[in-house]
This record gives C-alpha cells, structure tokens and sequence, in this order.
C-alpha cells in the first residue's frame, strides 16, 4: 500500500475516533445533560464523520487500488493526490474552528479548500479509470 494511502487511511481512523467520541458525547448529555456546551461540536461531529472518516477512506482505497500504469510513475502525477490529502485536511481543521473564529469567512473558506481537494484528487486519478484488457478474456474487466 502507497505512502499517501496509508496516510489517508490513518487520518481517516483518526476521525472516526474522535467523530464517534463526539457523538457519543453529545448523545450521553441528550440523556442527561451535564454539559450544554457539548451541542458545538455537531458541526465537528458530522464534518469528522463524513469528511474525515467515510470520504477520506474511500479515497485513500481508490488511490491505492485504481488501475495503475505500466511506467515509473504507475499512480501517475501524485502531486495532485497529495495536494488533496493537504486541502481536504486543512479544510476539515478550519472548518471544525469556524465556530471559534468570528470571520463569517471561514465557513467558506474550508468548503472551498475540500473543494479544491476533491478536484485534485480527481484530476491526479482520472486517467487511471480505464479497462483491463487480458488475452484470454473477451470483455476488458
Ligand atoms: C457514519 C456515522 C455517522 C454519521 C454520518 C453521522 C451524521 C450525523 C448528522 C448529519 C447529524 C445531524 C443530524 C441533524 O442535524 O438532524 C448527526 C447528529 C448526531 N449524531 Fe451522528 N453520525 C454518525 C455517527 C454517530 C454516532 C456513532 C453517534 C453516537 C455514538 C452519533 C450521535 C449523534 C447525536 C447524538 C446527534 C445529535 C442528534 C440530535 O440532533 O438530537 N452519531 N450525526
């Protein structure tokens, strides 16, 4: 398994730690309440879990497992992949800090940072999503 997968994969049990932990928090003090300041970290709680956790998971997998090419270079230009894991990270820390910061643009800011993530990933990893052709197989799998 590539550097950067195993990378996005361990920020991505990192997450689902504290994305767990979080609702669990927040759960607990549904029930009975013992710290109402708990209800801030929902915006953190989702952005860990779905973020942090599911979306970095699936992207960590597929830039390990997508095609590779037969060249010195098989997973192609992986600037664009590691660009990604750094936006897509920074965009989860800034986002989670919103809620402490009092500049409305902060929000936005991290929504266009993971933006920005998601289309280097794509770019970096596009020309990967192509057909196996294997002699002895009719269809390309
Ligand atoms: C893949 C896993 C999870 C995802 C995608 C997820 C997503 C979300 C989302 C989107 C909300 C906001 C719902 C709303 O605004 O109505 C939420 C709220 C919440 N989540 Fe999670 N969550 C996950 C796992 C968990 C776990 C494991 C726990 C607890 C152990 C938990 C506890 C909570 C609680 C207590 C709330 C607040 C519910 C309320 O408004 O009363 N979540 N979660």
């Amino acid at each position: 398994m590539p550097q950067l997968s195993r990378l996005f994969i361990r920020a991505s049990l990192i997450y689902l730690f504290l994305g767990f932990t979080f609702g669990a928090l927040i759960l607990a003090n549904k029930g009975i309440p013992f710290a109402p300041w708990l209800w801030a970290l929902i915006p953190a709680h989702i952005e860990f879990v779905i973020i942090g956790w599911l979306t970095q998971l699936a992207l960590g997998v597929a830039f390990w497992i997508l095609p590779r090419f037969a060249s010195s270079s098989p997973r192609g230009d992986e600037y664009w992949s590691w660009a990604a894991f750094i936006l897509i990270n920074l965009g989860i820390l800034t986002y989670s800090l919103a809620p402490l910061v009092v500049l409305s643009w902060f929000q936005p800011l991290a929504r266009a940072l993971q933006t920005l993530g998601l289309m280097a990933f794509v770019l970096g990893n596009w020309q990967r999503i192509y057909p196996l052709k294997f002699p002895n197989l009719k269809d390309p799998i």
